[in-house]
């Protein structure tokens, strides 16, 4: 097993000759594994770690500079939105925000400013899809970056690098990890000079996490696939379970055919995941919370991507910071649920949404 170097310094040999490690705030072989795993299964050349996915986010728009403009979906995960808007807006980078799933209204905002385009697919909580080669094209052509957060489907579905993506984004807090048991955030790339200028703001703004941390996502990472086949299996059964369901509106989830992302979600992704999100035909608050509070086996907690089922309330929790209007403009409803589908048994499952929903 990797070891955890639970250590904050290294002894060197002489004044400016180490023996490959200085400070673990730069350098640290249970993280220096990690990275290189995490590179493996995105395809790609350079992975770097951070304490969590936010701020793996921030290493990237540190990137910029004041006049710069981002290009980014306007249906992403809430802390996203907030770190553009609340910190970084106020220092000049400019964020203008889209409908991506259809790649025409991102080549619309493209100006000379443009130097990043962030894309979220499949995103957090509607599960839109992008056609990342699409959006990649667009990118080349105006020069800029092309970042994708890949958390939702996790390396074992989608490698947005393999699709011209230059930038990979994780939140392993989520599949990577697996067990809801860290925080941790991940980037990977292989062009040598993005992984430099990265490398150097990971160490200098000192976001990096623990040994014991890296130890645990690289733990994660040896099960992730049969985890996410599990995963899928059990998303696809609830999904189709809920669209029958007489007291259940409307289900997001990736798979369906006649869902409009499908074509692009079935040309760039292996499997559909365990994420899904609905909305009740009594449209209320009420009800939703009832169904919300009701589940035992489903815990009502915020993160997602864990062995365990997760139910979620995006306007009250994970989505919280996105003001109301922004929200329902993209429909994501006061009454919206969201369903983080674990590896239990698919039929105990059903029972228990069955239980709650009623
Ligand atoms: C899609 C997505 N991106 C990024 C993040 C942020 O990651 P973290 O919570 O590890 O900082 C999350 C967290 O929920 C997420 O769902």
């Amino acid at each position: 097993m990797t070891p955890i170097y639970q250590t904050s310094t290294y002894v060197q040999e002489a004044p400016g000759k180490n023996k490959g490690f200085e400070y673990a705030r730069s350098q640290n072989p249970t993280r220096k594994a990690l990275e290189e795993a995490l590179a493996a299964i995105e395809n790609g050349k350079f992975g770097l770690a951070f304490s969590s996915g936010v701020a793996a986010t921030d290493a990237v728009i540190k990137l910029l500079e004041p006049g710069d403009e981002v290009i980014a979906a306007s249906d992403m995960y809430g802390g996203t939105y907030r770190l553009f808007t609340k910190v970084f807006e106020k220092f000049g980078i400019k964020f203008l925000y889209t409908d991506t799933t259809n790649t025409e209204n991102i080549k619309k905002l493209v100006t000379p400013q443009t130097k990043l385009i962030w894309l979220e697919t499949p995103t957090n909580p509607l599960m839109n899809i992008t056609d990342i080669q699409a959006a990649a094209a667009i990118a080349k052509e105006a020069k800029a970056l092309l970042c994708v957060d890949n958390t939702f489907a996790s390396p074992y579905l989608q490698n947005p690098l393999d699709l011209g993506a230059d930038i990979v984004m994780h939140s392993s807090t989520k599949y990577l990890g697996g067990h809801s048991d860290v925080i941790q955030g991940a980037l990977v790339m292989n062009d040598v000079e993005l992984r430099e200028k990265l490398y150097f703001i990971q160490k200098s703004c000192g976001a990096v996490p623990g040994p014991m941390d890296c130890f645990l996502v690289l733990r994660g990472i040896k099960t992730l696939h049969v985890r996410m086949q599990q995963h899928c299996l059990n998303g696809e059964k609830i999904a189709h379970w809920l669209r029958k369901n007489p007291a259940v509106e409307k289900v997001y989830w990736p798979g369906f055919e006649d869902q409009p992302g499908y074509a692009i979600a079935t040309k760039q992704m292996r499997g559909f995941g365990g994420m899904i999100s609905f909305t009740l035909k009594d449209d209320s608050i009420g009800n939703a919370m009832r169904v919300l509070s009701s589940t035992h086996l489903f815990s009502l907690a915020e993160s997602l991507g864990g062995v365990e089922s997760l139910i979620n309330h995006p306007a009250s929790m994970t989505h919280a910071s996105i003001p109301r209007e922004e929200r329902l403009k993209n429909g994501l409803t006061d009454s919206l649920i969201r369903l983080s589908v674990g590896i239990e048994d698919a039929d105990d499952l059903i029972a228990d949404l069955d239980r709650a929903i009623g």
